[in-house]
C-alpha cells in the first residue's frame, strides 16, 4: 500500500470540483437550465442557490460566473476553464478580475454593501459583468439585508447577483424582499447512487481505485457514502481522510469517524423485521439521543438499495450480511419487505429534500413505520388461499 502515502494525496475537494456543467452531480435539472441559459447568454440579473451544505451551490455559482464572464464557451456552454477570467474563477483568484466573491458570514459582512456600491456603478474592465458572488446572503445584518435589495431592484446589463445560503425555505432567514427579486434554485442532497459514482471517479482519478483493499472497495465505501448524508463535500474529506489515515476495513472507519456502525443499525434493522416491539424502541430511543435516528435510515435505504443491485457496478449482490436478512425477508415475507422498502424510501426521499430533518422527527416516523409493518406481518402470515 506503499503508494498511498500522503503525499499522493491531494485535497480532494477541491481538487475535484467540476469545471463543467456536466460534472456536477444531482442538481440535473438546475445544470440543464444553465447550460441552455449559457448557450443564450441569458442569465438572471439575480440568482438565489438555496440548499444543503455541500450540494454544489459554490461550485455551480463559480461555473455560471464562468459562463457570463468567458468568451470562449465551447458549444455545449460550458467555460473553456483556459482563459485568464476563466483562471481568476476556478483558482478563486476573485481579486483581479471582475467576479468577486463576497461572505454574508464573515467579520466583515458589513462592508459587503459598501463593496458592492463602490464597484457596480464602475464599468467592469476585465470582463463583460461584474458579478457579485454572495455566499450565506442570510447571515448579513437585518441592516445589510435590507439595504441589500435596492441592487435587485434596479436590475442593471452589467451586473449579476448570485446568492447562496442554506437556511431552508422553511425557516427562511433570506428576507422575503430578496427572495422576490432573484430567481430561485433549490439544490437538493446528493443520492447515495451519486455520491458512490463520484468518489469511485475521485479514487480512479487519483490511481488509488485498482490499489485498494477489496473490503473497502465493497464494504467501506459505502458506509461512508452513508455517513455523508447527501453531502458531496462531506464524503469527499471523509475519503481524503480514510486514505491518509488507510482505514480501509469497516471496522477501521467506524472507529475513526464515529459512524453509526453497519452492524449496529444492521441488528436494529433486524429488530423492525422480526417484530421485536420493546427491543427496537429502546433503540430507538438511544439513537434518538444520539441524533443517529437520520444516519439509520441512509443506511438501512442504503441495504434496501444494495440488495437490489451493486451501486458501482449495476450487479445484483447477495454476499453481504445485510443481503441474506434482505433476501430471507423478501423471499419469506414479501408484504413486510414491500411495506419496509416503501417506508424507508418516503422516509429518506423526506430526509434527503428538507435538510433540516431532525432525529426525534425521523425516530416519530419509524416509530409509524413500524407499526405499519406490524400489521403488514399479520398479512404474511395468513396462509394464501
Ligand atoms: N453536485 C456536486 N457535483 C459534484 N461535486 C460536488 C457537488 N457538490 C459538491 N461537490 C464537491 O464538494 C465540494 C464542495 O461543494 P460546494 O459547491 O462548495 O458545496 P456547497 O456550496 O453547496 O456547500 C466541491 O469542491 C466538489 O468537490
Ligand atoms: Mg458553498
Ligand atoms: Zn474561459
Amino acid at each position: 500500500m506503499n503508494n498511498l502515502t500522503p503525499q499522493k494525496v491531494t485535497q480532494y475537494s477541491l481538487a475535484h470540483r467540476p469545471k463543467v456543467f456536466e460534472n456536477v452531480k444531482g442538481q440535473d435539472n438546475i445544470v440543464k437550465e444553465m447550460l441552455q441559459r449559457s448557450k443564450m447568454n441569458k442569465f438572471p440579473s439575480a440568482m438565489l442557490f438555496q440548499g444543503p451544505t455541500g450540494t454544489g451551490k459554490t461550485t455551480l455559482a463559480f461555473l455560471a460566473a464562468a459562463a457570463i464572464q468567458c468568451k470562449h464557451k465551447d458549444e455545449k456552454g460550458n467555460p473553456c476553464g483556459e482563459c485568464a477570467t476563466c483562471k481568476d474563477i476556478f483558482d478563486e483568484k476573485f481579486s483581479r478580475g471582475c467576479t468577486h466573491m463576497l461572505d454574508g458570514s464573515s467579520s466583515s459582512k458589513d462592508d459587503v454593501i459598501d463593496l458592492i456600491e463602490q464597484t457596480v456603478h464602475t464599468v467592469p474592465l476585465h470582463g463583460p459583468k461584474h458579478v457579485f458572488i454572495i455566499e450565506e446572503i442570510d447571515q448579513l445584518s437585518t441592516a445589510a439585508k435590507n439595504s441589500f435589495h435596492k441592487f435587485l431592484e434596479k436590475p442593471s446589463p452589467y451586473v449579476h447577483f448570485i446568492l447562496l445560503s442554506m437556511a431552508d425555505s422553511g425557516g427562511s432567514k433570506v428576507p422575503q424582499s430578496i427572495m422576490d427579486r432573484c430567481q430561485p434554485y433549490y439544490f437538493k442532497n446528493i443520492t447515495e447512487r451519486d455520491v458512490a459514482y463520484t468518489l469511485k471517479h475521485i479514487l480512479a482519478e487519483e490511481g488509488l481505485w485498482d490499489e485498494l483493499p477489496a473490503e473497502f472497495k465493497k464494504e467501506g465505501i459505502f458506509l461512508i457514502v452513508n455517513n455523508a448524508k447527501g453531502s458531496l463535500r462531506r464524503a469527499i474529506q471523509f475519503l481524503e481522510r480514510a486514505m491518509i489515515g488507510e482505514f480501509f476495513t469497516v471496522k477501521e472507519i467506524e472507529d475513526n469517524f464515529k459512524f453509526l456502525s453497519e452492524s449496529s443499525s444492521l441488528g436494529t434493522l433486524k429488530m423492525m423485521i422480526e417484530g421485536e416491539g420493546k427491543k427496537l424502541s429502546n433503540e430507538l430511543e438511544a439513537m434518538r439521543k444520539e441524533n443517529k435516528a437520520v444516519d439509520w435510515v441512509f443506511l438501512v435505504s442504503f441495504f434496501l438499495f444494495r440488495h437490489r443491485q451493486n451501486v458501482m457496478t449495476g450487479e445484483k449482490v447477495d454476499e453481504s450480511p445485510s443481503s441474506s436478512l434482505l433476501g430471507k425477508l423478501y423471499s419469506k415475507q414479501p408484504a413486510v419487505y414491500k411495506e419496509l422498502e416503501k417506508g424507508i424510501k418516503s422516509i429518506s426521499e423526506e430526509v434527503r429534500h428538507g435538510s433540516y430533518m431532525t432525529s426525534t422527527h425521523v425516530s416519530h416516523l419509524l416509530v409509524d413505520l413500524y407499526e405499519k409493518i406490524e400489521k403488514a406481518r399479520k398479512g404474511d402470515s395468513v396462509p394464501y388461499r
